[in-house]
């Protein structure tokens, strides 16, 4: 695939990888992205993850057409993009490196060696130049490590981004609900708790006259990019996406999944803007994590558990507040047969979140829903509504 007359893509798909990072499920497969620019200096942009060492080699053998790579930049050194680094360096004896000092440090970390004579330590507005192409980097820490760096090529005013603008799926694999889902469920799962440095970068960004986006993961973006800078512009500052209530639950015996679908019910008939229902036990819990920050309403239902809440309830607001969960309108569900107290407890999980509003209505089940608990529903379906 050419991104441009000298760019092409080098990269790999994976449908091996069970859990992407360890804890992201990936149905669709993943992409490692890497790119050959050929010039008077050809240069490799990143490599991929260990189990396709050798394919990535064997693409960017082929691209290079007998010529020999002068450079191998390092955007990110997560080892997804890294493992590669070794036997590219082996093979290309005369390549240097070029990366940040932070990742540098990190390649003697992971991998015994930092190629102290073989390298170029780059910086914001550190020049690289291969000939016709100029890479121009700037710094992007924590999108999605802090050793990461950006870089943007003057000559086909190709951002390469790193992890930035990526998703989950693999590149020769059709994604049927387009690119906005995964990248979703990658963005919150992946840098949701780092909006600030999102923030850094997008400024950054601003003045660059951008043609296409090459990040690490996922499709290359040559068309609308405003519509992706923008909806990283929503993400990354807490925006609300799309007005309406989020219902996440977990039941034991049925009876606080009944609640949870009548309030979805309610507020569906009552016309609020958009509901969507998950059980956080059964379904996938980023795309649960996606749902939260989409969305500019959250109704947790949950029963006592242990003194506690219920596993799954723990696990989804924790995966939310320790992204930076905020700017939205929180509202409680609670159930128990003996000693109801899942409303407190899930408040006080969200104690250091910032910008949080709680609604004034909160349902108390003793069990199974009553005609109390029922009014209860119908008065917090008003308020979401209101
Ligand atoms: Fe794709 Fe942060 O590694």
């Amino acid at each position: 695939m050419n991104i441009s007359k000298d760019i092409k893509y080098i990269g790999v798909d994976d449908h091996i990888t069970d859990l992407f990072e360890g804890q992201y499920e990936v149905p669709l497969g993943m992409a490692y992205n890497s790119y050959l620019i050929t010039d008077e200096r050809p240069a490799v942009t990143d490599s991929v993850e260990e189990k396709f060492v050798g394919e990535w080699l064997g693409n960017l053998e082929k691209a290079l057409d007998g010529r020999t790579p002068a450079y191998l930049v390092v955007h990110h050194m997560e080892p997804d993009h890294s493992a590669g680094i070794a036997a590219f360096m082996e093979k290309y004896p005369k390549a240097v490196m070029a990366a940040s000092p932070k990742a540098f440090a990190m390649l003697k970390n992971f991998y015994g060696k930092a190629y102290e004579d073989r390298r170029i330590e780059v910086s914001d507005g550190f020049e690289l130049s291969l000939g016709k192409h100029t890479l121009r980097f700037f710094t992007a820490p924590m999108v999605h490590w802090p050793e990461v760096v950006m870089s943007y090529d003057e000559a086909d005013r190709v951002l390469f981004s790193a992890d930035a603008f990526g998703k989950f799926g693999a590149n020769d694999t059709e994604d049927p609900e387009g690119w906005a889902c995964e990248a979703r469920r990658y963005y919150f799962g992946i840098v949701g708790k780092y909006g600030p440095q999102v923030q850094n970068l997008l400024s950054k960004l601003k003045g660059l006259d951008i043609q296409a986006i090459c990040p690490l993961h996922g499709p290359v973006l040559t068309e609308d990019l405003a519509y992706y800078l923008g909806i990283y512009d929503t993400w990354s500052s807490y925006g609300v996406e799309s007005e309406g209530v989020f219902i996440a639950y977990t039941s034991v015996y049925g009876h606080t999944k009944e609640a949870a679908e009548k309030l979805a019910e309610l507020l569906e008939k009552k016309g609020c803007p958009k509901v969507a229902v998950s059980d956080l036990a059964r379904e996938d819990m980023f795309e649960a994590v996606e749902d939260a920050f989409r969305h500019s309403k959250l109704v947790l239902a949950t029963t006592t558990y242990n003194a506690d809440i219920f596993p799954f309830m723990k696990t989804f607001i924790q995966a939310l507040t320790e992204r930076n969960y905020q700017k939205r309108t929180v509202a409680f569900i609670e159930n128990g047969s003996w000693a109801p107290m899942a409303a407190k407890t899930m408040k006080a999980m969200f104690e250091k979140s910032k910008e949080i509003s709680f609604a004034e209505n909160t349902v108390t089940i003793t069990s199974a829903l009553s005609e109390k608990s029922s009014a209860q529903l119908e008065a917090l379906a008003d308020e979401l509504c209101r």
